[in-house]
């Protein structure tokens, strides 16, 4: 064979080692998959074109001309999904930690302009120590060329980035500024400094996971959107999450075959309680509007009080944002706001039609709540609801109070079709607080002051409790049987699937961040 190729060979397949075996097998011990492993089951089997397999690193300091990587850390290429081309990128922990140099970060530059170019998809399965220290300022350099790349494409293509090991300092940055975040459980960590900083600096103790664990960014922080169980777990939800997403910006959503049935649901008819107070889980409405089995929640653990995902409602991708009775009530809070904010940017972003479903009592009061932003984070709710284009079809199951009716997505604010459940409540207050106000002096002089007032919550129960002021205003298009909400929805979507809607010329707005 000829030397040259003989010693590309050679160099190949060191490459495609990685670090070494003993690193290997310490990431295996770990729980962790390998870079190339990971590419191998996330990608469609044979699809993968490796890019920039034989670039080293060019620092000299620090020793480091003695050791030279092939790769320098990460694997990038392009490959398919599901028959669908995507840009990806892994780091691999057994070179240097997995930390960014300049030309690892020049390769994941490559292949995210690449992507753009293309309109598809970046994936970064991230497993990194942050920039690498040997190289001081040409990291910190590699990794703001990353950063302004996710948001020049933020809004053209869609970024996903999977945690599958250790994320520290400016490794957990890139990932913020992408679509979607999933957190492996136990095996990986996001922080901006680690314990050990911590504790210097704060004087404060805290495990590794406990600081930056997939639980802790999936109940405290809201940082990442999804966790998996294991790596393969992980995989697999890439791989569902893109089904539902389209390509780039001005692509319609994947669509699957889809034939009419019997789409009438009787376990709708039933499901609201009797009694106003009590809740029910908004994901059974769910599951009794979209196709079976076709819901992907996103968030699930923050912010309980609303609810975002993913479904198929006739073969074609929706978002759902639905208020969670059993949680809080279904109240508006800072968290919940941010979380519905994010969801409906996103969906707007990329073509991914709306539905709202609506119980909602109104904005949890209080100092807590009023201190921690409530009017500006609940403000992003409603800006995000103003300025979304999509279809949007709002169902309103019970309540629908006060500020909270106008901001999910009501016909004022944009909504292109409005239902109603007969159940439903449009009122500017539960009918006990509106009695106490409107007949506080009639009631503080009655002889009965306690059935004065019940006879009042009863008179303005049957006035406002109900869908039909709203529905001869036109602000309700229709009330409509629940076993019947599937059936309409399918309808509606499909009436508004030529929408075309334009915002006024504008650099970009300025959503109350
Ligand atoms: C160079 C690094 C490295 C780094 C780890 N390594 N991080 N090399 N630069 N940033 C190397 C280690 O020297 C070691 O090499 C190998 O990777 C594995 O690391 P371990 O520490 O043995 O692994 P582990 O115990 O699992 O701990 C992983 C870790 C820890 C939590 C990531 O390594 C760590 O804290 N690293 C530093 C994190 C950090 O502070 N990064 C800089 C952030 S500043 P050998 O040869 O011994 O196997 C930053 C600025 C950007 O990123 C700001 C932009 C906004």
């Amino acid at each position: 064979m000829n030397k040259k190729l003989e010693l590309l060979e050679q160099k190949t397949v060191e490459a495609k080692l990685g670090g070494g075996k003993k690193r290997i097998v310490a990431q295996h011990q770990k729980g962790k998959l390998t870079a190339r492993e990971r590419l191998h089951f996330l990608l469609d089997e044979g699809s993968f074109e490796e890019i920039g397999m034989l670039v080293t690193h060019r620092s000299s300091d620090f020793g480091m001309q003695e050791q030279i990587v092939l790769g320098d850390g990460v694997v990038t290429g392009y490959g398919t999904i599901g028959g669908r081309l995507v840009y990806i990128f892994a780091q691999d922990f057994t070179v240097f930690g997995g930390s960014l140099s300049e030309t690892h970060a020049e390769k994941i530059c490559k292949i995210m302009d690449l992507a753009m170019k293309n309109g598809a998809p970046v994936i970064g399965l991230n497993d990194s120590g942050g920039a690498r220290i040997q190289e001081g300022v040409n990291s910190l350099g590699g990794y703001a060329d990353i950063f302004y790349r996710n948001v020049r494409s933020s809004g053209v293509i869609p970024q996903i980035s999977a945690i599958m090991g250790p994320c520290a300092g400016g490794a957990v940055y890139s990932p913020a500024m992408t679509d979607f975040t999933i957190m492996v459980e136990h095996t990986s960590y996001m922080f901006v400094t680690g314990p050990n900083v911590v504790k210097t600096v704060t004087n404060e103790e805290v495990s590794a996971e406990e600081l930056g664990g997939a639980h802790t960014h999936a109940t405290k922080s809201g940082v990442t959107h999804l966790t998996a169980v294991n790596e393969l777990d992980c995989i697999e939800k890439i791989r569902r999450l893109l089904s539902y997403i389209p390509q780039n910006c001005e692509e319609k959503t994947p669509r699957l075959t889809f034939e009419v049935g019997d789409e009438l649901r009787p376990q709708l008819t039933d499901l609201i309680p009797e009694n106003a107070n009590q809740p029910y889980d908004m994901r059974e409405v769910i599951g009794g509007i979209v196709d079976d089995g076709s819901f992907f929640e996103i968030h699930e653990e923050w912010a309980e009080n609303i609810v975002v995902g993913f479904a198929r409602l006739a073969g074609r991708s929706i978002g759902i944002v639905g208020n969670q009775p059993i949680s809080l009530a279904g109240v508006l809070d800072v968290n919940s706001s941010r979380k519905g904010a994010r969801f409906v940017r996103f969906c707007d972003c990329f073509n991914i039609p709306l539905l709202v479903l609506e119980d909602v009592p109104g904005f949890l009061p209080g100092t807590d709540q009023e201190w921690k932003g409530i009017i500006v984070n609940g403000a992003k709710l409603l800006y995000a609801f103003c300025e979304a284009i999509v279809p949007r079809v709002t169902v309103i199951t019970r309540k629908a109070y006060g500020g909270a009716y106008d901001v999910m997505n009501s016909k004022h604010i944009g909504a292109d079709m409005n239902f109603a459940w007969p159940s439903a409540e449009i009122a500017v207050m539960g009918a006990k607080g509106a009695s106490e106000i409107i007949f506080k002096k009639e009631i503080e002089s009655a002889d009965d002051p306690a059935a004065l007032l019940a006879e009042k919550e009863r008179g303005y129960q049957e006035t406002f409790a109900n869908p039909y002021r709203a529905a001869q205003r036109g602000f309700i298009d229709e009330v409509i049987d629940p076993k019947d909400t599937r059936r309409k929805l399918i309808k509606a979507f499909a009436m508004l699937e030529n929408k075309v809607e334009k915002l006024p010329r504008k650099k970009h707005g300025n959503i109350p961040l």
